[in-house]
């Protein structure tokens, strides 16, 4: 597997896509200025202590800033959301100086953007990072959460699409 051809990555990729998750939107300050990815690599880690992690890629634009920061918040979709999740995921973003383009925030108490409308969201100060080839993954301590929609449906990505839980048994 080290010497991957283009097809054996896109096989992979694939096959890593059949593990259905959630979507998050990576929220931080970098300057001032409010910034958010779209992540779906996130899973909690720790009880105690509460840790969570997020797997980044090395060649993102955001990566620089989520290098620096110096606390993230990590904003757990609703199933509304979808329309929220592609556009900060989108490549040109924030051409119009609105880097949250439009979508309703407020500052968490260490400054990083909590999104309206999510099921949740976890404050974090990072607290370790390792290489995880073209990806970094960051572990954060969670330093404040809030469940916002105990029985709300949430996002979710399968298979390279956005996916709603069904109903049926
Ligand atoms: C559903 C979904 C999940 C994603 N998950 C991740 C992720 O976990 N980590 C990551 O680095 N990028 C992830 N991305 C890609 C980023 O959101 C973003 O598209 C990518 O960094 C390209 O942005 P850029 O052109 O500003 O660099 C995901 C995108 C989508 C649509």
């Amino acid at each position: 597997m080290a010497d991957q051809s283009v097809s054996t990555q896109r096989l992979f990729r694939d096959m890593a896509g059949r593990f259905a998750t959630g979507v998050t939107v990576v929220t931080l300050r970098d300057s001032g200025e409010g910034l958010g990815m779209t992540a779906n690599a996130f899973s909690s880690v720790s009880l105690d202590p509460p840790l969570v992690l997020v797997c980044i890629d090395k060649g993102a634009s955001a990566y620089p800033s989520m290098q620096a920061a110096e606390g993230f918040a990590v904003n757990i979709l609703s199933r509304q959301q979808d329309e929220l999740s592609s556009f900060l995921a989108r490549t040109g973003r924030g051409e119009d100086g609105d880097a949250m383009g439009g979508f309703a925030f407020r500052d968490g108490a260490n400054g990083s953007p909590i999104l309206d409308g999510t099921l949740g969201w976890l404050d974090c100060r990072p607290c370790e990072r390792y290489d995880g080839g073209d990806h970094t993954i960051g572990v954060g301590e969670v330093v404040d959460f809030e469940l916002l929609q105990p029985d709300g449906d949430p996002l979710l990505f399968f298979s390279g699409g956005y996916r709603a839980l069904s109903a049926g048994g």
